[in-house]
């Protein structure tokens, strides 16, 4: 099984990005992680960040025939990010939409996705854990 992982807008900034919010460990840290229990899986992942909406479009565009699932932390573009929805529901590759804090327990304007309709499943609110629980799920 071959799983792509895409974090977005803003999450390459883990381990400063106000960490009493989203941790401490780093993307690389997190990667590593992810990278760890895929290899305990038996499953083949890659990682991919990009802070553009157009580029993350493009990478689940490119993820036809290359991917059986995706794991997608679309970051703030889970909110309001029209063309991340029309482009998962277009390429129609599983996807799990994952954030590592509880988008419910937040803001109000976090409380709304746009994306979770068209994806598979949600979990949220385990930090790491929430990528290597949807990597489970695929599994
Ligand atoms: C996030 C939650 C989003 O609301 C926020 O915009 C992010 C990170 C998370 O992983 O908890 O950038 O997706």
């Amino acid at each position: 099984m071959n799983v792509l992982v895409i974090h977005g807008p803003n999450l390459d900034l883990l381990g400063t990005r106000e960490p009493e919010v989203y941790g401490a460990q780093t993307l690389a840290d997190v990667d590593r992680r992810i990278a760890e229990e895929g290899a305990q899986l038996g499953v083949r992942v890659d990682c991919v960040q990009h802070n553009s909406e157009g580029a993350i479009v493009d990478a689940l565009h490119a993820a036809r025939g290359r991917y059986d699932g995706i794991i997608l932390n679309a970051a703030a573009y889970t909110h309001y990010g029209y063309a991340l929805r029309d482009a998962i529901a277009a390429v129609g590759i599983p996807t799990i939409e994952v954030h590592l804090t509880n988008t419910l327990a937040r803001e109000p304007f976090r409380a709304t996705s746009v994306i979770g309709p068209v994806c598979r499943g949600t979990i949220a609110g385990f930090g790491v854990d929430s990528y290597l629980l949807a990597l489970r799920a695929f599994v």
